[in-house]
């Protein structure tokens, strides 16, 4: 806690209970790997490893992200799982909550329970996924292994792993490479090696890889 210069706490009032216990932490950290200059859920805070959250950026209590990972400056992140060596640009959003639009009123003041209402599906990053600034990934989305997000774009659907997606509703591009060299990154299965295990698979894979054939 010596390094914990500020910890301010939140209430937050929801269904007329009052939830105690949302940390802000309003401060640069550096501990345990984590480098956060950002809000964050104590508990959100306390299970991640070797992850960046950059300056302004939101991370849910119930969201897990995985190792290596970076948020960038002012993204949010809501109630998902992120896998490791993700990639988050700026201004990114992810998983925001859907109001249901068959209700007489969408306003969140209505439902019996708010969070768990506006999250109930599931939003799921895959590993070495790259999100482009501004980009938006709605509720319900699965992005695959080793897929990246073009600047701007809305994800609506699910999008395969190692697919590149632009666009609003994003749509698939192209893929990163042909389903042979996608095999062999997925049998290497790198991103479950820290970073320097990582670091020799991809080397050992690069020049056969990254050759324009
Ligand atoms: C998605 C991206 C990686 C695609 O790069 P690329 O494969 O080199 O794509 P190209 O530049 O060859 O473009 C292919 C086509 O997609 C379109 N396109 C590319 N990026 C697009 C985007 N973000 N939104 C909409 N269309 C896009 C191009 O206009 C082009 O269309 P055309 O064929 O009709 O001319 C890149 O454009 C992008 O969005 N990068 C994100 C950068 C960023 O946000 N960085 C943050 C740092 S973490």
């Amino acid at each position: 806690m010596k390094l914990l210069r500020r910890l301010t706490t939140k209430i937050i009032r929801a269904n007329n209970r009052l939830l105690v216990g949302f940390i802000s932490l309003k401060m640069k950290i550096k501990q345990e790997n984590i480098i956060l200059t950002s809000d964050i859920e104590l508990k959100t805070l306390l299970k991640m490893q070797h992850v960046k959250l950059m300056y302004g950026s939101v991370v849910s209590g119930n969201s897990d992200i995985g190792e290596y990972t970076y948020i960038g400056r002012y993204s949010e992140v809501c109630e998902c799982k992120v896998g490791r060596y993700c990639s988050i640009g700026n201004w990114v959003s992810i998983g925001i909550g859907d109001h249901d639009i068959n209700k007489v009123s969408t306003n969140s003041i209505f439902m019996e329970d708010p969070l768990k209402t506006l999250n109930s599906s599931s939003v799921s990053i895959g590993d070495d996924v790259w999100i482009g600034t501004k980009a938006t990934v709605l509720r319900g989305v699965t992005i695959g292994r080793g897929a990246v997000i073009g600047a701007g774009a809305v994800v609506t659907r699910d999008i395969p792993p190692y697919a590149i997606a632009v666009g609003v509703p994003a749509k698939v591009l192209k893929f990163r490479f042909d389903s042979e060299k996608i095999k062999k990154i997925e049998e290497s299965k790198w991103y479950n090696e820290d970073s320097t295990g990582a670091k020799k698979i991809i080397n050992m894979l690069a020049s056969e890889l990254e050759s324009n054939d």
